[in-house]
């Protein structure tokens, strides 16, 4: 299995499974905005040269942490470690970004995710209304475990790369998703 950052070719694979497991939790807007804009910190697994799994995260510096803000796995690749593999890279990534911690939200009602951050040695902290997507999650926290290898982030495209790619999502995948907006979701700072 390999890690690579997520291409345009990897755009119809994401979004099917965030319409799969995240209708209502992630706009449309949202997706778009961080697969093109974003691009750098969107990371593919890899199995025979096909795409088994996601991750999206996101450095917040100022609380120490790596938000690790959109992971899923193809149903029929679940159960042989892609997932922990995408959580090993980001562990480097938070390493090489000079954080510490790895967190996230996960949603209440959703148990293979509280099963595999429990198994992943998160701490399962308080539940919490999230007012922006209307629905309750339980913050998870993890340390990155000491003598973990840095790895860096690519080069984060430029504001025209991300544009490009932004009217090219739109006139293929956006054109015919499915995902739709919040109804209270904040505008995506572009
Ligand atoms: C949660 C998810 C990402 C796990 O992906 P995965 O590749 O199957 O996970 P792994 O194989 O790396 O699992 C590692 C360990 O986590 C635990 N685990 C993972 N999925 C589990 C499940 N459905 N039930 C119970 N434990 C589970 C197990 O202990 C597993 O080790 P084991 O298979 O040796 O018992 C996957 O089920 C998924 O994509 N779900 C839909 C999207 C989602 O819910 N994402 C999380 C949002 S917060």
């Amino acid at each position: 299995m390999s890690i690579r950052v997520a291409g345009p070719q990897d755009w119809a694979f994401i979004h099917a499974l965030v319409a799969q497991h995240f209708t209502g939790l992630v706009a449309e807007s949202a997706l778009c905005h961080w697969l093109c804009h974003e691009s750098h910190r969107v990371f593919v697994a890899e199995l025979g040269g096909r795409p088994v799994g996601f991750i999206h995260v996101q450095p917040r510096p100022a609380a120490g942490e790596l938000w690790l803000n959109l992971i899923a796995v193809h149903a029929e690749a679940r159960r042989g470690g892609v997932a922990a593999r995408l959580l090993a890279h980001c562990e480097a990534l938070a390493v090489g970004q000079g954080l510490t911690r790895l967190a996230l939200q996960c949603h209440v009602g959703n148990p293979q995710g509280l099963a595999f951050y429990a198994r992943a040695g998160f701490l399962r902290g308080e539940q919490h209304h999230d007012p922006e997507i209307g629905q309750d999650f339980v913050r998870h926290v993890r340390e990155v475990p000491p003598g973990t290898a840095a790895a860096a982030f690519g080069a984060a495209p430029s504001i025209w790369a991300g544009r490009l790619r932004r009217l090219r999502y739109n006139l293929t995948i956006g054109r015919t998703s499915s995902l739709g907006e919040l109804r209270s979701a904040a505008p995506i700072a572009r």
